[in-house]
C-alpha cells in the first residue's frame, strides 16, 4: 500500500484500540466542543479536564455562558492562566447568543470569525461538531508527519503551516475527519511523543522515514532561535498635578545608567489588580505605598533586546503634590523636566504615546 492511505488506516487502526477516554471525546455540540478546545489550548489534559467539566456543569449552554457576570467567568476559569482566553471566551458567547441567535457557524470560514478561534480551533469545531473534512494541525500534527513523511523543512517557516495543513487534509479522508483528527492528536500526544516516542511498538513504522533513516529525534525540525527569556515590568507612575518619581537603574542588568520610573518585576504579565495576586511582588510592591488611587493601566508594550524579552505594563497612580517614596533612590522630579533624563525605548514610547486604557 502507499504510504498516504497505509498512513490513514494505520492510524486509525491505532486510535481504534488505544482510545483515551476524555469527556469532550465524540461530543457533537459546537459549544462544548468550542468549550474544550479553548480551555486546551496551552493547557494539558490533565490540568484542562476538571475546568472543563466545572464549565459544562454551570453554564451547559452558550446563552448560559453568555448571561453570566464576566465576574463569575473570570472566577470560573482562576488558576487556567492566560486569562483573555476567558475574556474572548465570555465575549464570544455573548456575540453568539446575541447576533447570531445562540447558533455557531456551521462552517470552517464561519468559525474562524469568531474572537479566540484560529485555524486550529476552527478545524476541530468543523469537525468534531459538523463532521466536515478539515483538518486540524498543531505541534502534534507537525511532528507525527515530519517524521512519518521524513519533512525536513523547519516547521516554524510560514510555508510550512501551508504545507502540512494540505498534507493533513490530503490524509483526512472524507468518511471519519472527527476520528482522523482525534487519532493523530492522541497519536501525537501518547504515541509519537517528542521524547521517547513508542517506535518499538508502532504499526506505522514499516513506512515512518524518520524510523527507517535513524532521523526520529531529529525531527521535526525547528528553525533556531535564540531563546529570548520573558520579563515582565511593571512601571509605576506617580502622578501628582506636578510631580513625578524616577530613578537611575545602576545595578548590572540591563539599561544600566537609564532612569525609568518605579519598577515592580513580576514573574508573570499583570492584567489587573484582581489577578495580581498570583503577583505576590506587585501586590506586595503597590501596597507598600499609600495614598495613592489607580488611575488608568497600559496595554502590555514589548521591547525586543538580544536575549530578552521585555513587556511592559504602565500604571498610573493619582498622588497628591506632597507625596513621598520612602527611598531616596527616587528623584521627585516635575513632568515638564522628563525629557532631560535618557530613558530605555519602551518608556520613551509611553512617554510620546501614552498608550493607556482606562483601567
Ligand atoms: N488538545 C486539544 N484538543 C484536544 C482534544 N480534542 N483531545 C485531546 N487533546 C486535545
Amino acid at each position: 500500500m502507499k504510504p498516504k492511505p497505509f498512513f490513514s488506516e494505520k492510524l486509525l487502526e491505532w486510535f481504534a484500540t488505544n482510545h483515551r477516554p476524555m469527556p469532550w471525546k465524540g461530543e457533537k455540540n459546537p459549544y462544548l466542543v468550542w468549550l474544550s478546545e479553548i480551555i486546551l489550548q496551552q493547557t494539558t489534559v490533565r490540568q484542562g479536564l476538571p475546568y472543563f467539566e466545572r464549565f459544562a456543569e454551570r453554564y451547559p449552554s452558550v446563552n448560559a455562558l453568555a448571561d453570566a457576570p464576566e465576574d463569575d467567568v473570570m472566577k470560573l476559569w482562576e488558576g487556567l492562566g492566560y486569562y483573555s482566553r476567558a475574556r474572548n471566551l465570555h465575549a464570544t458567547a455573548k456575540h453568539i447568543a446575541h447576533e447570531l441567535s445562540g447558533s455557531f457557524p456551521t462552517s470552517y470560514e464561519g468559525l474562524l470569525t469568531l474572537k479566540g478561534v484560529g485555524s486550529y480551533t476552527a478545524a476541530a469545531i468543523a469537525s468534531f461538531a459538523f463532521g466536515l473534512p478539515c483538518a486540524v494541525v498543531d505541534g502534534n500534527v507537525y511532528r507525527v508527519l515530519a517524521r512519518y513523511f521524513g519533512v525536513e523543512d523547519a516547521i516554524d517557516l510560514p510555508s510550512s503551516k501551508r504545507f502540512f495543513t494540505e498534507l493533513a487534509n490530503e490524509l483526512l479522508g472524507k468518511n471519519d475527519p472527527a476520528d482522523f483528527n482525534q487519532a493523530i492528536m492522541d497519536f501525537g500526544a501518547t504515541h509519537c511523543t517528542p521524547a521517547n516516542p513508542n517506535c518499538k511498538n508502532c504499526s506505522l513504522a514499516t513506512k515512518c522515514v524518520a524510523f527507517l533513516e535513524n532521523k526520529v529525534n531529529i525531527l521535526p525540525i525547528k528553525n533556531k532561535k535564540i531563546e529570548k527569556k520573558e520579563r515582565f515590568f511593571n512601571y509605576l507612575i506617580i502622578n501628582s498635578d506636578k510631580f513625578v518619581f524616577i530613578k537611575k537603574r545602576l545595578e548590572k542588568d540591563i539599561w544600566q545608567n537609564l532612569y525609568e520610573f518605579p519598577l515592580i518585576e513580576t514573574a508573570n504579565l499583570v492584567e489587573n489588580l484582581s489577578n495580581s495576586h498570583e503577583n505576590t511582588a506587585f501586590t506586595e510592591g503597590v501596597l507598600a505605598l499609600k495614598n495613592f488611587k489607580f488611575i488608568k493601566k497600559s496595554q502590555p508594550q514589548k521591547q525586543l533586546l538580544t536575549h530578552r524579552k521585555i513587556i511592559a505594563t504602565f500604571w498610573e497612580l493619582q498622588a497628591d503634590n506632597d507625596f513621598v517614596l520612602n527611598n531616596s533612590e527616587y528623584l521627585k522630579i516635575e513632568r515638564k523636566n522628563l525629557k532631560n533624563f535618557a530613558f530605555p525605548k519602551v518608556i520613551d514610547l509611553y512617554l510620546q504615546e501614552k498608550v493607556l486604557t482606562l483601567f
